[in-house]
């Protein structure tokens, strides 16, 4: 079949196109990461291409026309998910459209905890009654969740036993190692979850489960191959070998601990949004999971708590020791998918909403991930508007920190009511700063 040159612009990568591929998966299978908020199905309008002299493609579709002016089609701008190539093209991608690096919070407040790891050694200078000759000198590895030995070590090995713990969100995915002899963290990991090609928020990636044969296995392997790389990370910075490693828990929100353990997430998508963990698959064997620490150990999640609710929900109980308190306390965990606790000792409830998709901007027009040039801080010192982006980079839009800061300065200043309700220009304050003043804008519709 006749193939297509297709340039990608700024970088000048020169591809080639099988006809009616979109410019959005032209791109993903040859290593341009692009921004695909709604999983690449026309309802965002983020992925917003330059199509120079609008030539090589095909017009555009009723999605296309509905998120794009005139005035922008006519400079050739389309999205890049509903745009399929017809010819030789050159597509310039602008910065806001392509995936950055997210700035990733790997830090925060440890509670102190008995240290009581699920993995233990014994070196066994004589044997115990009943025991196998094979201990004798040698290490015997258990685990004392489940009371099993895992395996035999050769001399005395005791000095090494390392556990690693995981935070597996939509959009990043946070791993911190842990030396269990001490409860010492040895070094912390943290990257993008490279998931979000398919989509920013979890109905994306569930869709994309379902509309895929190879779905399923295509995001399992994905952030198998994050985790992998992360653990690679962690022990490098620690000088230990993945070997060491003997236990590792992972938490997510319902559909991100399905991917991981290829559960089929199909029930989650549909009423009564069903999860398919249970007790019996909350833990695998390493080498079935794909994880590269020692290959006797386990993998195991956090027990989702009931439909969307998912196990790092019961990691933030854990954390915050909700469970222990004696007064009523609220809880809220904004992820990309986003939880809250109520409760104290004797009762918890919690309830789940997609939030992330609102502070990664995918249906606000200047909304961004948190990526350089995004707005993350915003001030009013002395009348004076001051914004801080990312890397102190030149603004690009607004990430979720910024979306918030906004908000409060807009609410302190009097110009939206607690409520929501943005006012009219005639209920504005009188002392409102200049600066803010001339900054708001009238619409048709106020
Ligand atoms: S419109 Fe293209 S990714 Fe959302």
């Amino acid at each position: 079949m006749k193939k297509f040159k297709v340039v990608f612009q700024p970088e000048g990568k020169k591809v080639s196109a099988l006809p009616g591929i979109t410019i959005a998966a032209l791109a993903a299978e040859n290593g341009v990461r692009l921004e695909v908020p709604c999983g690449a199905v026309g309802k965002c309008g983020k992925c917003r291409v330059e199509v120079s002299k609008g030539e090589g493609v095909v017009p555009p579709d009723a999605e296309e026309t509905a998120l794009l002016s005139k005035e922008e089609l006519a400079k050739g701008i389309r999205l890049a998910c509903r745009t399929k190539i017809s010819g030789d093209a050159v597509i310039s991608i602008p910065r806001t459209s392509r995936l950055q690096t997210q700035k990733i919070l790997d830090i925060g407040i440890q509670t102190e905890v008995k240290l009581a790891p699920a993995v233990k050694k014994i070196f066994f200078k004589e044997l115990p009654k009943g025991s196998s000759n094979e201990l004798l000198n040698n290490t015997g590895v258990y685990s004392t969740v489940d009371n099993e030995l895992l395996t035999v070590e050769k001399g005395d090995t005791t000095s090494i036993l390392y556990g690693m713990a995981f935070d597996v969100g939509t959009t990043t995915v946070v791993g911190t190692l842990v030396d269990l002899k001490t409860g010492i963290v040895a070094a912390t990991a943290a990257d993008m979850n490279p998931q979000v090609v398919y989509g920013d928020d979890v109905i994306s990636r569930l869709n994309f489960c379902i509309e895929n044969k190879n779905g399923l296995a295509e995001l399992n392997k994905k952030v198998v191959d994050v985790i992998n790389k992360l653990i690679r990370e962690a022990c490098e910075e620690a000088g230990i070998m993945p070997e060491s490693i003997y236990d590792i828990i992972l938490c997510g929100n319902t559909t991100m601990e399905h991917l991981l353990l290829k559960a089929d997430p199909k029930p989650l998508a549909t009423y009564p949004f069903v999860s398919m963990l249970n007790q019996s698959m909350n833990k695998k064997r390493v080498p079935e999971a794909g994880i590269n620490i020692n290959q006797k150990s386990y993998v195991r999640v956090f027990p989702v708590i009931g439909g969307w609710v998912g196990g790092d929900t019961l990691g933030v109980i854990l954390a915050t020791n909700l469970y222990k308190t004696a007064h009523m306390k609220l809880a809220i965990d904004i992820g990309t998918n986003g939880e809250v606790v109520l409760g104290n000792k004797d009762r918890l409830v919690a309830a789940s909403c997609a939030a992330g998709p609102a502070f990664e901007g995918a249906h606000i027009r200047s909304g961004m991930r948190a990526s350089k040039g995004a707005i993350e801080k915003i001030d009013l010192i002395d009348d004076k508007i001051i914004c801080q982006t990312i890397e102190n980079a030149s603004p690009v839009g607004f990430c979720g920190s910024g979306l918030i800061d906004a908000m409060a300065l807009l609410v302190e200043n009097g110009i939206v009511e607690d409520t929501g309700r943005i006012k009219d220009k005639s209920e504005l304050p009188a002392n409102l700063p200049a600066e803010i003043k001339e900054k708001l804008i009238e619409h048709e519709n106020g």
